[in-house]
């Protein structure tokens, strides 16, 4: 069979009926909120009605306060740890307490951007109240000091849940009882390719902290022993700002585009201000120390795909992405080859993912820099053809890892493959 159909095969095999599961593999039972938004993305190119669906049905566990959660439970979730029982989250505790990178608004933009029927137009224009409720929470739960940045209080927030940019902030948390024994994902995938044990108990002993709370917005940024202003979350939500104020223009609401326009001028000014004259880089900060974030993850690169100027700005950050790919066989290492905390097998130390190509390739077209985009494009494309359908891949051999058959990985291929990035 043609890899497209069977990318199309596997986006209909983890399909359950108004949401996809990231893998059928057994990893991930359930409904996760970017994952689904990308999945949308390039369900589009075959089922227009079915990709909007995916939204609306995450919209669907959207909480009373404009969070959506990252995890939606809808139905058997007892191969996950932790599941709803765990989390005991939401009006009604079928999902998990926190959220995910707000991506969802550019992927609504691009659905609605190429949508020609006015019954699709219709279910798009219904959710961008509900993307502003998203917005309006981020800010007033996550950022109410006013900084511009918003915080993250669990790493699986960022949705880059291991990535050598927490250690020390998930370092300063208490490691709680141990959880070895309750994990899943180690019996679906390889140990040394997932979260340690120490960073699963530290997990789940945040989890247990917010749950003691209620999960009430008002207090998690105050108590949250793990408070941090990803770079990456932040450029990914100041895309989303973009593209929200534009739907909510192009579908008459000029109060909330001008509400949007606010958040954007704001976060776009605290965004510049991330950026390290010295190293020629763009770190976050921990917002409960205040120190900088000083390492080279593949976030202080996602500023390209939040902002169409910034390779001018700073061409040296250009010139970095160059010289990690020059140190691999595929990109982008999520993680700068070479360091200590690089590990090319475990998750987000180093690995591959198809879905930060995607805001990488975007980013740098915008940005000018298409030819590096065509690079990465190429790596992403040669990555499926040789080696499948993998959640991550080594990006010094190529090596399939994580779960199979993943949604995301194949909604990727599809995008890429379309030429619609
Ligand atoms: C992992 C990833 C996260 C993703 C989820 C489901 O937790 O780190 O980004 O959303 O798996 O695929």
């Amino acid at each position: 069979m043609e890899l497209k159909q069977q990318a199309i095969g596997v986006l209909r095999q983890n399909d359950r009926g108004g949401y996809t599961i990231p893998t059928a593999s057994g990893l991930y039972p359930a409904q996760w909120n970017w994952d689904s938004c990308l999945v949308a993305l390039s369900r589009a190119q075959f089922d227009e009605a079915r990709a909007v669906t995916e939204i609306e049905t995450l919209f669907g566990g959207q909480w009373p306060d404009g969070m959506v959660p990252h995890i939606l439970f809808h139905g058997d979730d007892s191969s996950y740890f932790p599941n709803a029982s765990v989390w005991q989250a939401g009006p009604t505790w079928r999902s998990s307490g926190i959220t995910q990178p707000l991506v969802a608004a550019t992927v609504v933009r691009q659905l609605f951007e190429y949508a020609s029927d006015p019954a699709i137009r219709a279910r798009l224009t219904a959710l961008v109240p509900k993307l502003l409720a998203w917005h309006r929470w981020c800010y007033a739960a996550r950022d109410p000091h006013g900084t511009g940045l918003v915080s993250i209080i669990h790493p699986w927030e960022s949705g880059m849940d291991n990535s050598p940019l927490w250690d020390d902030a998930l370092n300063a948390v208490e490691l709680g009882p141990p959880v070895a024994h309750l994990r899943k994902d180690t019996g679906f995938a390889a140990a040394d390719h997932r979260p340690t044990a120490p960073e699963y108990d530290r997990y789940i002993n945040l989890v247990i902290r917010f749950r003691d709370n209620g999960y009430r917005a008002d207090r998690l940024y105050g108590i949250a022993p793990f408070r941090v202003a990803d770079i990456g979350f932040n450029a990914i939500l100041q895309r989303a700002n973009q593209d929200l104020r534009s739907l909510l223009a192009a579908t008459g609401d000029i109060a909330g585009a001008a509400e949007v326009a606010i958040m954007k001028e704001r976060t776009g000014t605290a965004i510049a201000r991330c950026w390290h004259e010295e190293d020629g880089f763009f770190y976050g900060v921990d917002t409960r120390t205040g120190k900088i974030i000083r390492k080279p993850g593949i976030a202080g690169f996602l500023p390209l795909f939040a902002d169409a100027e910034v390779a001018a700005r700073h061409p040296r950050l250009v010139e970095r992405l160059e010289s990690w790919l020059a140190r691999v066989a595929y990109g982008v290492p999520s993680f700068e080859p070479d360091r200590p905390e690089f590990e090319p097998q475990r998750y987000w130390r180093g690995p591959v993912w198809l879905i930060v190509n995607w805001m990488l390739i975007n980013g740098l077209r915008r940005n000018g820099c298409g030819d590096l985009a065509a690079r990465i494009r190429r790596d992403s494309l040669a990555l499926v053809e040789r080696m499948g359908f993998a959640e991550y891949f080594n990006p010094l051999t190529g090596e399939p890892l994580g779960g199979s058959g993943f949604s995301w990985t194949a909604a990727m291929y599809l995008h890429f493959l379309a030429g619609r990035e």
